[in-house]
């Protein structure tokens, strides 16, 4: 028995051995392994990935290849890059990485799915005439929520909150409202998707203690069950985006558990990024006045007491909001775009170097650090700089550079190429109508105005929207005539 015992550890000493002695090739990007074995650098990754992948670009340059978790995965820097992995769908895959992530995190399987056939719906109903019926859905819901939070306020008493549960919470009943059309829970799925997307990045990287797990694995089980409408369990409920979803997996041949499990995976797709998003924006423009003023007077020149009827968002350009959006968005959405390497690939740089992809290996871009946050492209790039997406002549600005050249990629909140976010459009309007309502309707202030904005969860790197440790406090009241700003 021991005799086993210590052959089995042997042989397992010799697999790690063999494992940790991967060794860099002729062409190779440069290795670095990190010093414990298997590990490598999967703690620094996992607690904050931008400070590790700033100190390994540092050291490395625009392309290396770092062990995370057993894993061996070739991180690409350079924008004028990009394309090489974006647009190679054939020695690239991400099909496989999603699944697991799936799994891991929604418990979802879906076998008997086409692959991109998912997208195509998601595509259809998010644009054309379905996707101005959802705004103006989201419109409304975001005005009668945002008033009916004052109903029990006198006309000038104040009150006070943290900004990012205000925006989360608004924001994401809202869209819960419009898209899955459900008014008796919507306090309670927001209060249980906030312990479930809390401890999101923990359960995707597998490192949940046995308390987290618990709570994580009862948050799903509460979410699954509320988000499960009377006619999926056969009762019958009007139209709405959810039944048209649901109805789809049937045809796709997805069984009622799974097709359950989809509507959670369906929340947090469309629900985790866009009130984090408002809160940067809002929190960047209370703590920076001349951006606030220049959004206000921007505001003020849209001619909204002409006719009530037509949205002046809709009716009128806003550059001043649309960039203090993109420079919002270029400081604080942080994804990470992974493939994995299911055939030997040779990846051609923008500088005409050349380098070896192994087969099996991943490969990771991560926009936040270049182009987003990239000196060479964006002039002091940790400045929240209101104008920055805007030429003198106030019309928005697109072109960047980076080594004398033009940039397809100078900011990349939306992802790019066939994984780009469906949901773009609707979001930019949902956000720019909430900060629009909430400038209009409630008059809105730093509780202590020495305070500044939260420090980033460093853990969220890679998951889309960031969020902040902490909140800002602010206190608000209604105005006392609404659109006088
Ligand atoms: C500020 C707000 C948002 C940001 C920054 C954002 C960002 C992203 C990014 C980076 C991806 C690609 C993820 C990947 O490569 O794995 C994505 C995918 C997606 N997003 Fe968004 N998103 C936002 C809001 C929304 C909203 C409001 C909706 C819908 C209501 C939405 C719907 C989707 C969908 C359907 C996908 C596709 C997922 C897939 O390919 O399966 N997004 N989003």
């Amino acid at each position: 028995m021991l005799w086993t015992i210590f052959l089995l550890l042997n042989g397992l000493l010799i697999l790690v051995l063999l494992y940790s002695t991967r060794t860099r090739r002729k062409n190779e990007p440069p290795l670095d392994k990190g010093l414990v074995p298997w590990l490598g650098h999967a703690l620094e990754f996992g607690k904050d990935a931008a400070k590790f992948l700033s100190r390994m670009k540092a050291k490395h340059g625009d392309i290396f290849t770092v062990r995370v978790a057993g894993h061996y995965v070739t991180v690409l820097l350079d924008p004028n890059s990009f394309d090489e992995v974006i647009n190679d769908t054939v020695r690239l895959d991400f099909a496989r990485t999603r699944k697991q992530h799936l799994r891991q995190i929604f418990g979802l399987q879906l076998p008997s799915m086409e692959p991109t056939a998912q997208r195509r719906w998601m595509e259809q109903h998010f644009r054309g005439l379905c996707l101005s019926k959802l705004s103006s859905s989201m419109t409304g819901h975001l005005q009668s929520l945002l008033l009916s939070d004052h109903k029990d306020c006198g006309p000038s008493e104040w009150r006070q909150g943290g900004l990012f549960s205000l925006c989360y919470s608004l924001l994401f009943k809202a869209g819960y409202l419009t898209l899955f059309e459900r008014r008796d829970n919507a306090e309670e799925v927001y209060n249980e998707f906030r312990k479930f997307d809390n401890l999101l990045n923990k359960v995707a990287r597998d490192s949940l203690s046995r308390e987290e797990s618990k709570t994580v694995n009862s948050s799903r089980e509460q979410l699954w069950k509320l988000l499960c409408p009377s006619w999926l369990s056969g009762g019958s409920e009007t139209s709405s985006w959810q039944q048209s979803y649901s109805l789809f997996l049937q045809e796709q041949g997805v069984d009622a558990e799974m097709q359950k499990r989809a509507l959670l995976l369906q929340l947090w797709t469309t629900q985790c990024n866009a009130g984090p998003a408002a809160f940067w924006l809002l929190g960047y423009l209370l703590t920076h006045p001349e951006a606030m003023e220049a959004i206000k007077s921007e505001l003020r020149c849209l001619h909204f007491q002409e006719n009530p009827t037509i949205n002046p968002l809709e009716s009128h350009s806003t550059p001043v909001l649309d960039s203090v959006l993109s420079e919002t968005l270029r400081l604080t959405a942080a994804v990470m775009i992974n493939r994995e390497v299911v055939q030997e690939k040779t990846l051609l740089m923008s500088n005409g170097q050349r380098y070896r992809l192994r087969q099996g290996d991943r490969v990771c871009l991560f926009p936040f650090l270049s182009p987003q946050m990239d000196p060479e492209i964006h002039q002091d790039p940790q400045i929240f700089k209101y104008d920055r997406f805007l030429n003198e002549d106030n019309t928005p600005k697109d072109k960047f550079y980076k080594d004398g050249k033009i940039l397809k990629y100078y900011t990349m909140p939306w992802g790019a190429g066939k994984n780009m976010c469906i949901g773009k459009e609707f979001a930019v309007t949902a956000i720019k109508q909430f900060v629009f309502l909430l400038l209009t309707h409630l008059d809105m202030e730093m509780c202590d105005p020495r305070d500044k904005l939260p420090p980033v969860n460093p853990t969220r790197y890679g998951f889309g929207m960031l969020q902040p440790d902490g909140d800002l406090r602010v206190r608000f009241r209604l105005k006392t005539k609404s659109y006088e700003m």
